[in-house]
């Protein structure tokens, strides 16, 4: 017999139907309880909100656990291509070899953006942060495609939006970065992969031959595959929420981007590097610092650590730290401030004031250093957060729509003034 929780309110008894997931997660199914009581429930920053079923990705907190349609984030890191964890967040199956090598044809065969679009880059003020103007671009998709615009088209031409916003994210990424340090766009080059063509537009100079380094692709290829997804944080939540509203997919991804752009969510790599620096030119007293994150008083906090969801440990964060040591090395890279942040996190970790809020480093905490080492300018970084999370705000805003989820749109406690008369002007 299915759950019923009970809630009492002012003497009488609602019965409320439980819901629970496949992985045994429970939840109060609210959405009657104004209909029959005239009570909303208040939650601030949903911390104890589900906003939907999904069945895309898995994560508990208290455990550590990270999986993408149930295959463990180790494993993906470890063994899989970004585009094969791409498919299988889209279509919720690993694909065969001839699904992945038809699907990263697909891919290959929409890499190039509309030349139009080049003259964009021409407006922006040269200090201009890349995040502004990806969001803008993947926003200004849609005018080029504007049938993505019509949300009763058919099932395929969702599909090719799709592929094509995959293809072209890259793309529109590199140019991004060609355009800060104002040398020529490279065109993308569709024999080699997907990272390794992201590499070469980047990277890659007309006047020479460029080889992607296999150290540096299968660095990104992990980075990428762990940002693919995460359920419902700040920016797939906003993915969702805009495209409830039935806007197209390229402006509910660009709505997304900004979201993660803030220095609490993807923003949070840039700042962590910033931070670490801003440490070590200050001289490196590290009980200083924790000390200003630990007083109220001081707007500090410690970026690359703390989690909404994760209070043990964020299994993100162990793979990239081992990743972080092994590319370092690799590559030959010495970096002090890798250092501070080994240091810095054993303090915090000794420290009851971190101990007690469960307060460990995020993904975030070491991948700012990674990118620092391959040549990635710190204003991109959270570009390529946003080029891996890319699969997951897709796969969410699709399963919004398969879901015919109902548009977006929490209620409030209303706590202003109450009603009044106007006051003319001359009386005022
Ligand atoms: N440094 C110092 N104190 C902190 C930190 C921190 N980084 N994070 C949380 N706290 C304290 C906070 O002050 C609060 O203390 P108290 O209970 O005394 O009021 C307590 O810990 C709980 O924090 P919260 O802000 O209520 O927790 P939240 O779930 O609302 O916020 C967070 C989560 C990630 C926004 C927050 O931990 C934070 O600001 N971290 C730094 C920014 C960061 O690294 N963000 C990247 C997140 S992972 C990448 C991604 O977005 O997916």
């Amino acid at each position: 017999m299915s759950e019923i929780a009970k809630i009492e309110l002012d003497g009488t008894i609602y019965e409320l139907p439980v819901v629970v997931g496949t992985e045994n997660e429970k939840a109060v199914d609210i959405s009657s309880l104004r209909g029959k009581s005239g009570y909303i429930t208040l939650d601030r920053g949903f911390k104890n909100t589900g906003s939907c079923e999904s069945a895309i990705t898995f994560l508990d907190g208290e455990k550590g656990i990270l999986r993408y349609r149930g295959y463990p984030i180790e494993q993906l890191a470890e063994n899989a291509s970004f585009l094969e964890v791409t498919y299988l967040i889209l279509k919720g199956e690993l694909p065969t070899k001839q699904e992945l090598a038809d699907f990263e044809g697909v891919i290959d065969n929409h890499t190039l953006v509309h030349e139009d679009m080049k003259r964009f880059f021409e407006a922006y003020p040269n200090k201009a942060h890349p995040m502004g103007i990806l969001a803008s671009m993947i926003c200004s998709m849609s005018t080029f495609y504007p049938e993505s615009q019509d949300p009763n088209r058919p099932k395929e031409a969702f599909e090719l939006s799709i592929n094509r916003l995959i293809a072209k994210f890259p793309t529109l990424a590199a140019m991004v970065y060609k355009n800060a340090v104002r040398h020529p766009f490279m065109y993308p080059k569709n024999d080699i992969g997907y990272v390794e063509n992201f590499m070469f537009m980047t990277w890659g100079m007309p006047t020479e031959d460029y080889v992607p380094d296999p150290i540096i692709s299968a660095a990104l290829n992990k980075l990428l595959i762990l940002h693919a997804d995460h359920e419902q944080n700040c920016s797939a939540s906003t993915v969702r929420i805009v495209g409830s509203s039935q806007a197209n997919l390229y402006a509910s991804i660009s709505a997304g981007i900004s979201a993660l752009w803030g220095p609490l969510h993807g923003g949070a790599n840039q700042a962590v590097i910033e931070m670490l620096e801003m440490i070590q030119n200050d001289g490196g007293d590290l009980d200083k610092w924790i000390a200003k994150a630990k007083d109220k008083n001081d707007s500090f906090r410690l970026m690359g650590f703390g989690h909404r969801v994760y209070k043990n440990f964020d299994p993100r964060a162990t793979i990239i730290k081992k990743a972080c040591d092994d590319i370092l090395e690799q590559l030959g890279v010495k970096d002090p401030t890798l250092e501070i942040a080994k240091k810095l996190e054993e303090v915090a970790l000794n420290d009851e004031y971190f101990k007690s809020r469960g307060l460990y480093p995020n993904v975030d905490f070491y991948s700012g250093i990674i990118y620092k080492a391959i040549g990635i300018p710190t204003e991109m970084f959270t570009v390529m957060f946003a080029m891996g999370r890319l699969p997951g705000w897709i796969a969410q805003w699709q399963e919004m729509l398969d879901n015919s989820e109902p548009i977006g749109r929490p209620r409030q406690v209303y706590v202003g003034a109450t009603k009044r008369d106007f006051v003319p002007l001359d009386k005022r």
